[in-house]
Protein backbone atom coordinates (compact mmCIF):
# COMPACT_ATOMS: atom_id res chain seq x y z
CA UNK A 1 0.00 0.00 0.00
CA UNK A 2 1.15 3.44 -0.79
CA UNK A 3 1.69 6.35 2.38
CA UNK A 4 1.39 9.43 1.75
CA UNK A 5 4.13 11.80 1.49
CA UNK A 6 4.18 15.36 1.52
CA UNK A 7 4.58 17.26 -1.18
CA UNK A 8 6.74 19.86 -0.48
CA UNK A 9 6.83 21.89 -3.59
CA UNK A 10 10.36 22.11 -3.96
CA UNK A 11 11.68 20.03 -6.78
CA UNK A 12 13.82 21.10 -9.24
CA UNK A 13 12.85 21.53 -12.85
CA UNK A 14 14.14 18.94 -15.00
CA UNK A 15 14.29 18.83 -19.09
CA UNK A 16 11.66 15.94 -20.32
CA UNK A 17 13.47 13.65 -22.48
CA UNK A 18 10.61 10.98 -21.77
CA UNK A 19 7.73 10.05 -23.76
CA UNK A 20 5.65 12.41 -22.38
CA UNK A 21 4.68 14.60 -21.00
CA UNK A 22 7.60 16.52 -22.64
CA UNK A 23 8.76 20.03 -22.53
CA UNK A 24 6.05 23.18 -22.89
CA UNK A 25 6.91 26.55 -23.60
CA UNK A 26 7.10 29.42 -21.22
CA UNK A 27 4.80 31.53 -23.03
CA UNK A 28 2.35 28.35 -23.00
CA UNK A 29 2.80 27.74 -19.41
CA UNK A 30 2.01 31.73 -18.63
CA UNK A 31 -1.25 31.86 -20.83
CA UNK A 32 -2.64 28.92 -18.18
CA UNK A 33 -2.26 31.86 -15.16
CA UNK A 34 -5.93 33.68 -15.99
CA UNK A 35 -8.86 34.52 -13.88
CA UNK A 36 -11.46 31.32 -14.27
CA UNK A 37 -14.37 32.46 -16.81
CA UNK A 38 -17.04 30.06 -16.78
CA UNK A 39 -17.58 27.27 -19.56
CA UNK A 40 -21.19 28.83 -21.14
CA UNK A 41 -19.50 32.23 -21.46
CA UNK A 42 -19.05 33.59 -24.86
CA UNK A 43 -15.27 33.82 -24.17
CA UNK A 44 -15.75 30.02 -24.05
CA UNK A 45 -17.03 29.63 -27.17
CA UNK A 46 -13.92 32.85 -28.90
CA UNK A 47 -11.47 30.54 -27.33
CA UNK A 48 -13.16 26.11 -28.38
CA UNK A 49 -13.94 27.52 -31.55
CA UNK A 50 -10.46 29.01 -32.05
CA UNK A 51 -8.38 25.90 -31.01
CA UNK A 52 -10.53 23.45 -32.65
CA UNK A 53 -10.64 25.84 -36.18
CA UNK A 54 -6.66 25.41 -35.60
CA UNK A 55 -6.63 22.07 -35.23
CA UNK A 56 -8.09 21.18 -38.42
CA UNK A 57 -5.82 24.02 -40.03
CA UNK A 58 -2.79 22.18 -38.53
CA UNK A 59 -3.67 18.62 -39.18
CA UNK A 60 -4.99 19.68 -42.88
CA UNK A 61 -8.08 17.93 -42.63
CA UNK A 62 -11.50 18.36 -43.56
CA UNK A 63 -12.50 15.89 -40.70
CA UNK A 64 -14.23 16.82 -37.68
CA UNK A 65 -12.02 17.93 -34.81
CA UNK A 66 -13.30 17.30 -30.90
CA UNK A 67 -11.30 18.03 -27.81
CA UNK A 68 -12.09 16.33 -24.69
CA UNK A 69 -10.55 16.87 -21.09
CA UNK A 70 -9.68 13.66 -20.72
CA UNK A 71 -6.14 12.07 -21.43
CA UNK A 72 -5.73 9.71 -24.85
CA UNK A 73 -6.95 6.68 -22.85
CA UNK A 74 -10.58 7.84 -23.32
CA UNK A 75 -10.57 7.72 -26.92
CA UNK A 76 -9.70 3.70 -26.93
CA UNK A 77 -13.21 3.64 -24.85
CA UNK A 78 -15.50 6.04 -26.90
CA UNK A 79 -13.95 4.72 -30.41
CA UNK A 80 -14.90 0.97 -29.28
CA UNK A 81 -18.42 1.87 -27.84
CA UNK A 82 -19.02 4.91 -30.52
CA UNK A 83 -18.42 2.48 -33.58
CA UNK A 84 -17.49 -1.57 -32.37
CA UNK A 85 -20.35 -3.76 -32.47
CA UNK A 86 -19.50 -7.04 -31.93
CA UNK A 87 -15.83 -7.61 -34.00
CA UNK A 88 -12.79 -5.65 -33.37
CA UNK A 89 -9.02 -6.51 -35.29
CA UNK A 90 -6.28 -5.08 -33.21
CA UNK A 91 -3.08 -5.79 -34.25
CA UNK A 92 -0.71 -5.91 -31.10
CA UNK A 93 2.83 -5.02 -31.38
CA UNK A 94 3.94 -4.30 -27.80
CA UNK A 95 1.82 -2.55 -24.23
CA UNK A 96 -0.55 0.31 -25.52
CA UNK A 97 -1.76 -2.12 -28.68
CA UNK A 98 -2.01 -4.61 -26.36
CA UNK A 99 -3.84 -2.41 -23.98
CA UNK A 100 -6.38 -0.83 -26.84
CA UNK A 101 -7.34 -4.81 -27.14
CA UNK A 102 -7.96 -5.18 -23.20
CA UNK A 103 -9.86 -2.06 -23.22
CA UNK A 104 -12.15 -3.69 -26.04
CA UNK A 105 -12.74 -7.05 -24.68
CA UNK A 106 -13.77 -5.24 -20.87
CA UNK A 107 -16.17 -3.61 -23.20
CA UNK A 108 -17.75 -6.77 -23.99
CA UNK A 109 -16.49 -6.95 -27.71
CA UNK A 110 -14.74 -9.95 -29.49
CA UNK A 111 -11.56 -9.14 -30.22
CA UNK A 112 -9.54 -10.59 -32.36
CA UNK A 113 -5.29 -9.72 -32.22
CA UNK A 114 -3.22 -9.97 -35.12
CA UNK A 115 0.44 -10.46 -32.69
CA UNK A 116 3.59 -9.46 -33.28
CA UNK A 117 6.62 -9.53 -31.30
CA UNK A 118 7.87 -6.21 -29.34
CA UNK A 119 9.83 -3.81 -31.59
CA UNK A 120 8.18 -5.78 -34.93
CA UNK A 121 5.48 -3.90 -36.98
CA UNK A 122 2.14 -3.98 -38.08
CA UNK A 123 2.15 -5.51 -42.14
CA UNK A 124 -0.32 -4.14 -44.54
CA UNK A 125 -0.39 -7.71 -45.73
CA UNK A 126 -0.91 -9.75 -42.80
CA UNK A 127 -4.04 -6.76 -41.98
CA UNK A 128 -5.08 -7.68 -46.05
CA UNK A 129 -5.43 -11.28 -44.97
CA UNK A 130 -6.96 -10.97 -41.65
CA UNK A 131 -9.65 -9.30 -43.55
CA UNK A 132 -9.99 -11.48 -46.32
CA UNK A 133 -9.65 -15.08 -44.57
CA UNK A 134 -11.52 -14.56 -41.92
CA UNK A 135 -15.20 -15.35 -40.97
CA UNK A 136 -15.90 -12.44 -38.76
CA UNK A 137 -17.43 -9.02 -40.51
CA UNK A 138 -14.71 -6.68 -38.50
CA UNK A 139 -16.52 -3.24 -37.54
CA UNK A 140 -13.45 -1.93 -36.71
CA UNK A 141 -9.85 -2.76 -37.04
CA UNK A 142 -7.60 -0.46 -34.54
CA UNK A 143 -3.90 0.04 -35.03
CA UNK A 144 -1.49 2.14 -32.95
CA UNK A 145 0.27 4.46 -35.14
CA UNK A 146 3.43 4.84 -32.98
CA UNK A 147 3.91 1.84 -30.31
CA UNK A 148 5.86 3.91 -27.33
CA UNK A 149 6.55 1.09 -25.55
CA UNK A 150 8.95 -0.39 -28.39
CA UNK A 151 9.59 2.91 -30.48
CA UNK A 152 7.48 1.27 -33.60
CA UNK A 153 6.20 3.84 -36.03
CA UNK A 154 3.46 1.37 -38.08
CA UNK A 155 2.28 2.00 -41.49
CA UNK A 156 -1.06 3.38 -40.80
CA UNK A 157 -1.51 5.13 -44.21
CA UNK A 158 -1.19 1.87 -46.15
CA UNK A 159 -2.99 -0.51 -43.59
CA UNK A 160 -5.43 2.61 -43.86
CA UNK A 161 -5.61 1.70 -47.55
CA UNK A 162 -6.10 -1.47 -47.20
CA UNK A 163 -9.27 -1.15 -44.33
CA UNK A 164 -10.59 1.43 -47.15
CA UNK A 165 -10.95 -1.23 -49.45
CA UNK A 166 -14.01 -2.76 -46.54
CA UNK A 167 -16.44 -0.39 -46.48
CA UNK A 168 -18.28 -1.39 -43.84
CA UNK A 169 -14.55 -1.51 -41.27
CA UNK A 170 -14.14 1.60 -39.46
CA UNK A 171 -10.05 2.72 -39.31
CA UNK A 172 -9.53 3.50 -35.98
CA UNK A 173 -5.87 4.75 -35.15
CA UNK A 174 -4.17 5.29 -31.81
CA UNK A 175 -1.11 8.54 -32.49
CA UNK A 176 -1.42 9.38 -29.03
CA UNK A 177 2.16 9.73 -29.52
CA UNK A 178 3.12 10.82 -32.73
CA UNK A 179 0.23 13.54 -33.82
CA UNK A 180 1.47 16.70 -33.69
CA UNK A 181 5.21 15.35 -34.59
CA UNK A 182 4.76 12.88 -37.50
CA UNK A 183 3.00 14.18 -40.46
CA UNK A 184 -0.16 12.34 -41.40
CA UNK A 185 -2.33 12.75 -44.22
CA UNK A 186 -5.67 11.49 -42.62
CA UNK A 187 -8.09 12.06 -45.09
CA UNK A 188 -6.29 10.35 -47.73
CA UNK A 189 -6.05 6.84 -46.11
CA UNK A 190 -9.26 6.18 -45.00
CA UNK A 191 -8.64 6.88 -41.05
CA UNK A 192 -12.11 7.18 -39.69
CA UNK A 193 -10.54 8.12 -36.18
CA UNK A 194 -7.48 9.49 -34.96
CA UNK A 195 -6.68 10.64 -31.64
CA UNK A 196 -3.81 11.86 -29.49
CA UNK A 197 -3.10 13.60 -26.15
CA UNK A 198 -1.77 16.79 -25.71
CA UNK A 199 1.28 16.10 -23.18
CA UNK A 200 3.05 14.33 -26.06
CA UNK A 201 3.98 15.53 -30.03
CA UNK A 202 1.26 18.59 -29.32
CA UNK A 203 4.18 19.86 -26.51
CA UNK A 204 1.02 21.35 -23.74
CA UNK A 205 0.54 20.00 -20.36
CA UNK A 206 -1.44 16.99 -19.82
CA UNK A 207 -5.39 17.16 -19.62
CA UNK A 208 -6.27 17.18 -23.03
CA UNK A 209 -7.36 14.53 -25.80
CA UNK A 210 -7.94 15.32 -29.30
CA UNK A 211 -9.63 13.30 -31.86
CA UNK A 212 -10.55 13.35 -35.87
CA UNK A 213 -13.71 12.08 -36.85
CA UNK A 214 -14.66 11.20 -40.44
CA UNK A 215 -17.93 11.96 -41.58
CA UNK A 216 -18.72 7.79 -41.68
CA UNK A 217 -17.51 7.81 -38.13
CA UNK A 218 -19.64 10.19 -37.00
CA UNK A 219 -23.00 8.65 -39.31
CA UNK A 220 -22.00 5.17 -37.73
CA UNK A 221 -22.82 6.06 -34.13
CA UNK A 222 -26.61 6.93 -35.57
CA UNK A 223 -27.16 3.29 -35.31
CA UNK A 224 -25.92 2.94 -32.14
CA UNK A 225 -27.70 3.07 -28.55
CA UNK A 226 -24.61 1.87 -26.62
CA UNK A 227 -22.03 4.52 -27.91
CA UNK A 228 -20.10 6.50 -25.04
CA UNK A 229 -22.20 9.38 -23.48
CA UNK A 230 -18.63 11.16 -22.31
CA UNK A 231 -16.68 10.46 -25.48
CA UNK A 232 -20.04 10.14 -28.00
CA UNK A 233 -18.91 11.61 -31.09
CA UNK A 234 -22.18 13.19 -32.10
CA UNK A 235 -22.88 14.76 -28.71
CA UNK A 236 -19.53 16.17 -28.89
CA UNK A 237 -19.89 16.94 -32.39
CA UNK A 238 -23.06 18.42 -32.81
CA UNK A 239 -22.96 20.57 -29.61
CA UNK A 240 -19.87 22.14 -30.98
CA UNK A 241 -22.31 22.69 -34.11
CA UNK A 242 -25.03 24.58 -32.22
CA UNK A 243 -23.05 26.36 -29.25
CA UNK A 244 -18.92 26.49 -30.21
CA UNK A 245 -18.72 24.67 -26.88
CA UNK A 246 -17.96 21.53 -24.90
CA UNK A 247 -20.98 19.47 -23.56
CA UNK A 248 -19.76 19.33 -19.91
CA UNK A 249 -17.08 21.59 -18.00
CA UNK A 250 -13.78 21.12 -19.92
CA UNK A 251 -10.38 22.08 -18.29
CA UNK A 252 -10.30 25.78 -19.34
CA UNK A 253 -6.71 26.56 -17.99
CA UNK A 254 -5.72 23.72 -20.67
CA UNK A 255 -7.45 25.06 -23.61
CA UNK A 256 -5.83 28.58 -23.28
CA UNK A 257 -1.96 26.50 -23.34
CA UNK A 258 -3.85 25.06 -26.14
CA UNK A 259 -4.65 28.14 -27.82
CA UNK A 260 -1.10 29.88 -27.43
CA UNK A 261 0.83 26.66 -28.47
CA UNK A 262 -1.01 26.45 -31.17
CA UNK A 263 0.00 29.51 -32.72
CA UNK A 264 3.32 28.01 -32.49
CA UNK A 265 2.70 25.55 -34.61
CA UNK A 266 0.81 27.15 -37.19
CA UNK A 267 3.69 28.53 -37.50
CA UNK A 268 5.57 25.85 -37.73
CA UNK A 269 3.43 24.28 -40.13
CA UNK A 270 2.39 20.48 -39.71
CA UNK A 271 5.03 19.74 -42.82
CA UNK A 272 8.58 21.78 -41.12
CA UNK A 273 7.40 20.22 -37.69
CA UNK A 274 7.46 16.55 -39.24
CA UNK A 275 10.75 17.56 -40.65
CA UNK A 276 12.31 18.64 -37.66
CA UNK A 277 11.15 15.62 -35.69
CA UNK A 278 12.78 13.51 -38.10
CA UNK A 279 15.90 15.14 -37.78
CA UNK A 280 15.65 14.36 -34.36
CA UNK A 281 14.99 11.31 -34.58
CA UNK A 282 18.10 10.74 -37.11
CA UNK A 283 20.04 12.55 -34.85
CA UNK A 284 19.08 10.15 -31.95
CA UNK A 285 19.02 6.64 -34.15
CA UNK A 286 22.54 7.70 -35.28
CA UNK A 287 23.80 8.11 -31.63
CA UNK A 288 22.16 4.56 -30.59
CA UNK A 289 23.92 3.21 -33.43
CA UNK A 290 27.36 4.12 -32.69
CA UNK A 291 27.23 3.30 -28.87
CA UNK A 292 23.85 0.29 -28.94
CA UNK A 293 21.29 -0.66 -31.05
CA UNK A 294 17.63 0.08 -31.88
CA UNK A 295 14.91 -2.06 -30.78
CA UNK A 296 12.76 -1.58 -33.27
CA UNK A 297 12.83 -3.63 -36.51
CA UNK A 298 14.59 -1.58 -39.23
CA UNK A 299 12.64 0.99 -41.34
CA UNK A 300 10.01 1.67 -38.97
CA UNK A 301 11.84 3.30 -35.90
CA UNK A 302 9.44 6.17 -34.47
CA UNK A 303 9.84 9.69 -35.56
CA UNK A 304 9.12 10.93 -31.76
CA UNK A 305 10.69 8.26 -29.39
CA UNK A 306 13.54 6.27 -29.85
CA UNK A 307 13.72 2.85 -27.94
CA UNK A 308 17.61 1.86 -27.85
CA UNK A 309 18.66 -1.71 -27.10
CA UNK A 310 21.00 -1.55 -24.19
CA UNK A 311 23.80 -3.57 -25.54
CA UNK A 312 26.22 -2.17 -23.22
CA UNK A 313 24.39 -3.78 -20.45
CA UNK A 314 24.85 -0.42 -18.62
CA UNK A 315 22.50 0.05 -15.14
CA UNK A 316 19.81 1.61 -16.70
CA UNK A 317 17.82 2.94 -13.62
CA UNK A 318 21.22 4.04 -12.06
CA UNK A 319 21.89 5.94 -16.05
CA UNK A 320 18.73 7.79 -15.21
CA UNK A 321 18.70 8.60 -11.97
CA UNK A 322 22.51 10.24 -11.83
CA UNK A 323 21.79 11.91 -14.82
CA UNK A 324 18.30 13.70 -13.49
CA UNK A 325 20.57 14.34 -10.67
CA UNK A 326 23.61 16.36 -12.43
CA UNK A 327 22.28 17.52 -15.19
CA UNK A 328 18.34 18.08 -13.96
CA UNK A 329 17.62 16.16 -17.96
CA UNK A 330 15.31 12.75 -17.21
CA UNK A 331 14.64 10.20 -19.87
CA UNK A 332 12.58 6.59 -19.83
CA UNK A 333 13.42 3.18 -19.12
CA UNK A 334 12.33 0.60 -21.35
CA UNK A 335 8.56 -0.25 -20.80
CA UNK A 336 7.35 -3.20 -19.11
CA UNK A 337 9.30 -6.84 -19.98
CA UNK A 338 11.80 -4.76 -21.56
CA UNK A 339 12.24 -2.63 -18.55
CA UNK A 340 16.11 -3.26 -18.24
CA UNK A 341 17.07 -4.31 -22.01
CA UNK A 342 16.24 -1.16 -23.63
CA UNK A 343 15.99 2.44 -22.49
CA UNK A 344 13.76 5.24 -24.06
CA UNK A 345 14.41 9.08 -25.21
CA UNK A 346 11.47 11.30 -26.25
CA UNK A 347 12.26 13.54 -28.73
CA UNK A 348 9.38 15.69 -29.09
CA UNK A 349 7.59 18.42 -29.25
CA UNK A 350 9.42 21.75 -28.50
CA UNK A 351 13.02 19.53 -28.68
CA UNK A 352 15.24 19.93 -31.37
CA UNK A 353 18.43 18.39 -32.21
CA UNK A 354 20.58 20.53 -30.17
CA UNK A 355 18.42 19.99 -26.89
CA UNK A 356 18.32 15.98 -27.70
CA UNK A 357 22.85 16.13 -27.99
CA UNK A 358 22.85 18.02 -24.37
CA UNK A 359 20.77 14.79 -23.21
CA UNK A 360 22.88 12.11 -25.35
CA UNK A 361 26.08 14.20 -24.06
CA UNK A 362 25.03 13.73 -20.86
CA UNK A 363 24.47 10.08 -21.19
CA UNK A 364 27.63 9.66 -22.45
CA UNK A 365 29.40 11.23 -19.71
CA UNK A 366 27.43 9.24 -16.89
CA UNK A 367 27.91 6.11 -18.56
CA UNK A 368 31.36 6.33 -19.46
CA UNK A 369 30.18 5.72 -22.76
C1 LIG B 1 0.60 4.86 -27.90
C2 LIG B 1 -0.12 5.30 -26.66
N1 LIG B 1 -1.43 5.10 -26.60
C3 LIG B 1 -2.14 5.49 -25.53
C4 LIG B 1 -1.54 6.07 -24.45
C5 LIG B 1 -2.34 6.52 -23.28
O1 LIG B 1 -2.37 7.91 -23.30
P1 LIG B 1 -2.78 8.75 -22.03
O2 LIG B 1 -1.81 8.44 -20.96
O3 LIG B 1 -2.72 10.18 -22.51
O4 LIG B 1 -4.16 8.32 -21.69
C6 LIG B 1 -0.16 6.29 -24.47
C7 LIG B 1 0.53 6.89 -23.33
O5 LIG B 1 1.73 6.99 -23.26
C8 LIG B 1 0.57 5.90 -25.62
O6 LIG B 1 1.88 6.12 -25.70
Amino acid sequence: MTHEREYSGDYPDKTLYIPGPTEVREDVIESMAQPMFGHRMDRMTDLYTTIVEDTKDFLGTDNEVMILTASGTEFWEASTLNLVDENILVPTCGSFSERHANVAERLGKSVDRLEYEWGQAVKPEDVREALETSDTDYDVVACVMNESSTGVRNPIEEVGDVVAEYPDTYFVVDAVSALGGDHVDIDAHGIDVIFASTQKAFAMPPGLAVCVVSDDAYERELEKDSASWYGGFQRALDYYDRKGQTHSTPAIPIMLAYRQQMKHMLDEGHAARARRHREMAEYTREWAREHFDLYPEAGYESQTVSCIENTQDIDVAATIEEVSERYDMVFSNGYGDIGEETFRIGHMGEHTVESIRTLTDAIEDVADL
